[in-house]
């Protein structure tokens, strides 16, 4: 088979700057790819946030024009931790430079006088610049990939450039490098759209014609996710169940109608873990490390410590339910609002960290203020407690309203602790609910529970802590089930590879 090459494109990758899943896919499906023979390389932002990881820079600059100016990138380098894979990062500190987390600024989002987080009011052009960015690298550090594969509307505009303005207008000598690029577009959370005012287009370099209905307009706006579908040559998102909610009313977004029209070139594909990162027998971040064989010993000290690190009672039996998510209304908090008190009235324990929307953040305050001895809370960005919570719980609470793959029910069913999981998107695709049939069979691996209301949470929520209570040898046989399930990127990689190449041959 001819060797490949692929770019991959976002704005966060693990081990320079995240907000949520999309690093953690970035940073580990080159890896997997690059180890299936693909030579990859990955391409984001600088942001300040990235000053930290191990980055050098190269004298490549570019100048695109933005708003009537030329703005100037300049090219960083760095490598995905633990690897060769080369990450190539913009620098453009005007646009890029600004998170800080003594102001609570981030990198899409500032927060307010009244502390409501805000997107930042030039998010048109600064992802606008870095989409431009991206066709830019290729040329000067001379990297053509087979493939160019872009995640989320951030890059989505980068399909938009190369086929309208690249693979045309670029220098004589390039178009042909441009024009054989295939395109992939994942989409890993249709909610987050990039919509714009309408003069934001000529603002980004691009033509009037193209605002209609079949390219970049969308309800008299600019659409950067709509270009990302429109462009590109194969979508793909991060799971089957998914890829067929997006093509509904209930779950599309306002674009249920342009994914159904390229249904055939829609593939789910579910994410799989790090799991050099995610995995319990290496994790160096909690208190002792286990496997499915010494998982009692191993789980119950883990507890412990999270129990400690809290300030909870340190009691072994007691159900201890936790949570790690981004605040955002997609995360089913309304649910935990109404259905966690009673399982705190029943004696159970709740830890949570969280980052995220003010009204969120309140409703936790004040669960916490309400069962101060039973609730753990910790506001802001935690990597170490986000694996001590996955290591400790006993329970693992996602009730998400609607949620593309999910990467934390993934870890949890890695680390023993049981998710009981809203049946939507990936949640379906991998939590096996506990049915009595699904325990005989040995193939249960949490609870699952439709349609999105309090009482079907309250009532799967209710079967756990009931197996969790009265049936010892069934619980360890969840937890077994689950720890030995195969999502290793492995996995979803070879699918990438596969669409990879249908892709290419379908052109050459
Ligand atoms: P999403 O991408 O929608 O936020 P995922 O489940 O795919 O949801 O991924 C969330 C990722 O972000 C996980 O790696 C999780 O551990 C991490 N995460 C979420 N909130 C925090 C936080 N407050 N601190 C540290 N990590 C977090
Ligand atoms: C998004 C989704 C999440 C998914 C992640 C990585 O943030 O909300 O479900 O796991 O992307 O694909």
């Amino acid at each position: 088979m001819t060797n490949l090459k692929c770019l991959h494109a976002a704005s966060e990758v693990a081990g320079f700057a995240k907000t949520g899943g999309l690093a953690d896919v970035v940073g580990s499906l080159p890896l997997a790819l690059q180890s299936r023979g693909i030579e990859c390389a990955v391409v984001m932002p600088l942001y300040r946030a990235c000053r930290a990881a191990k980055i050098t820079p190269t004298e490549h600059r570019f100048r695109v024009p933005i708003g009537g100016r030329l703005v100037e990138g300049r090219l960083w380098r760095g490598k995905l931790p633990g690897s060769e894979v080369p990450v190539y990062l913009i620098e453009q500190a005007d646009y890029f430079e600004r998170d800080d987390d003594a102001t609570d600024r981030g990198i899409y989002q500032f927060t307010d006088a009244k502390g409501q987080k805000a997107d930042y009011a030039d998010n048109c052009a600064r992802f606008g610049f870095f989409s431009r960015g991206i066709l830019e690298v290729m040329r000067l550090v001379n990297y053509w990939p087979d493939v160019l594969h872009l995640h989320d509307w951030q890059t989505a505009l980068a399909g938009a450039y190369l086929r309208e303005i690249y693979q045309h207008y670029a220098k004589p000598d390039l178009r042909g490098n441009y024009g054989r690029i295939r395109t992939f577009f994942t989409i890993h959370n249709l909610a987050y759209q990039g919509i714009f005012w309408h003069l934001d287009l000529p603002m980004l370099g691009f033509p009037w014609r193209l605002f209609t209905l079949d390219k970049l307009e969308f309800y008299g706006k600019l659409n950067c996710m709509k270009a990302g579908l429109v462009y590109a040559d194969r979508l793909t998102t991060v799971s089957p169940t998914y890829a067929r909610e997006i093509q509904t009313t209930l779950l599309g977004c306002g674009l249920h109608g342009v994914l159904m029209q390229r249904a055939e070139r829609l593939h789910g594909i579910v994410n799989g873990i790090d799991e050099h990162v995610w995995n319990p027998a290496v994790d160096l971040l909690i208190e002792a490390k286990f496997d499915a064989t010494t998982l009692d010993k191993g789980k119950s000290l883990c507890k412990a410590a999270l129990q400690r690190a809290f300030k909870l009672a340190q009691n072994p039996r007691t159900p201890l339910l936790g949570m790690v998510s981004r605040l955002a209304v997609q995360k089913g908090l309304d649910l935990i609002e109404k259905v966690v008190p009673d399982a705190l009235r029943q004696g159970a324990q709740f830890v949570v960290l969280g980052d995220g929307d003010k009204v969120h953040r309140d409703m936790l305050l004040k669960l916490q203020k309400d069962f101060p001895s039973q609730v753990g809370l910790s506001l802001g960005q935690s990597e170490a407690i986000s694996h001590q919570i996955e290591a400790g719980a006993d329970i693992f609470l996602m009730p998400s309203r609607y949620e593309p793959c999910g990467l934390n029910q993934l870890y949890s069913l890695k680390y023993g602790t049981i998710p009981v999981v809203h049946a939507t998107g990936g949640l379906a695709d991998t939590v096996v609910d506990a049915t009595p049939q699904n325990v005989a069979m040995k193939r249960a691996t949490g609870f699952a529970f439709m349609p999105f209301t309090p009482t079907a949470f309250a009532d799967a929520l209710n079967r756990c802590l009931t197996m969790f209570r009265d049936e010892p040898a069934r619980w360890r046989q969840l937890q077994q089930t689950g720890m030995l399930q195969d999502y290793s990127w492995q996995r979803s990689a070879a699918e990438y590879e596969r669409l990879y190449r249908l892709a290419l041959n379908e052109f050459v």
